[in-house]
């Protein structure tokens, strides 16, 4: 079998500093593809576990989960593709702490974060952050939470698997404050930027816990996972197919203005149906089995101040409101605009 192309490995390389690049993070990151945000989270998670192991001078790796004393992993509202990795990671779904969130929200609320520290001084413990939860698109102040890092030590997962796209615009970016002081992000690109499933982002600042995870070492023809680089090392699957050709193309086609465009625009369509829906006076019931698309609501309302208890909308003409929105979006001109994301290859 032959070793892989390296051309290929550099056109990952590129695609994962441009979508870095989209989404202001700094360069500390280092991004890897999987195949969604559920194995972006496990792949975070993963890291997160052997830095949890290091703290306690274990070698999780190595050694196997037995090895480590109980671990607590906190979050107020966490996606449940989160609960599956802990499960999946040995770590155990009962592993997962609930915290309280702030009233009539699903953010969490900071202060229970706090007295949980208080309770349990010198435990380190990973903090799953939430941005954009998956029925009311609510946003973790994670900035706050980065703030307590300072104090105590745990590790910071922050899953925007469709919430990170406000980065690109500079209205909604306020909702991701702090992330840069993440440990790990999950974002996914089968979302908002527009490519085919199945396609996500880990970005991380802790390649080499990822590689004492996930390096494939012993196979001559894969090569040396210190000495040959290869993202094989960095995540789970072996074989995988080109992720970043779509989105390269689709970087290429839209540009940053593109992108920003495109949020920007969704978020006037979910406002305007926000309102129409509200004028109707249509009941909530139903709407929270596809809320998810009425991101661009949130983003409207969290914005003008408010806090949204309840959706009143009707789902399935939610939803077919939304696909028009993506349509129009798609539609409205961006191929060609690759100007704003600096590419030098
Ligand atoms: C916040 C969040 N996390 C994780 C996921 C899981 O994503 P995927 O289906 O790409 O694995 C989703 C999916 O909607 C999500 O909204």
């Amino acid at each position: 079998m032959r070793p892989i192309n390296p051309r290929w490995h550099l056109r990952w390389k590129k695609t994962l500093q441009l979508l870095r690049q989209l989404f202001t993070l700094p360069e500390a990151f280092e991004g890897v593809f999987v195949t969604g945000a559920t194995m972006s989270n496990f792949t975070g998670l993963a890291a997160a576990r052997q830095w949890l192991g290091k703290q306690y001078g274990v070698d999780v790796a190595a050694q196997g989960v037995g090895a480590l004393p109980e671990i607590k992993v906190l979050a107020a509202t966490p996606h449940s593709s989160v609960v599956k990795a802990l499960s999946m990671l040995g770590l155990g779904r009962n592993s997962l702490v609930t915290l309280s969130t702030l009233p009539g929200r699903e953010a969490v609320d900071v202060k229970a974060l706090e007295k949980w520290i208080a309770y349990n001084p010198d435990t380190p413990f990973i903090y799953v952050a939430s941005a954009g939860t998956v029925n009311t698109v609510d946003f973790d102040d994670i900035a706050a939470i980065a703030a307590l890092k300072d104090k105590h030590p745990f590790w910071l997962h922050v899953d925007a698997a469709f919430g990170g796209f406000a980065a690109v615009s500079p209205r909604f970016r306020h909702f991701l404050n702090g992330w840069e002081q993440a440990d790990s992000i999950t974002i996914d690109a089968h979302k908002w930027l527009n490519v085919p499933y199945d396609c996500a982002m880990l970005f991380s600042r802790h390649p080499l816990l990822q590689l004492d995870v996930f390096q494939n070492a012993g196979a001559a023809y894969l090569g040396d996972p210190v000495q040959n680089f290869n993202y094989i090392n960095y995540a789970p699957e072996n074989s995988r197919r080109l992720r970043a050709l779509p989105a390269w193309f689709s970087l290429r086609a839209y540009g940053a203005e593109g992108y920003r465009d495109i949020v920007e625009q969704n978020v006037k369509q979910a406002q305007r149906l926000g309102e129409a829906l509200e004028r109707r006076d249509i009941p909530p019931a139903g709407a929270r089995e596809d809320v998810r698309s009425l991101l661009y609501v949130q983003y409207g309302r969290q914005e003008a101040g408010g806090t949204y208890p309840h959706l009143p909308a009707d789902a399935r003409q939610a939803r077919d409101h939304i696909r028009y929105a993506h349509h129009a979006g798609r539609r409205s001109g961006h191929a060609g605009r690759a100007g704003e994301l600096a590419y030098d290859g």
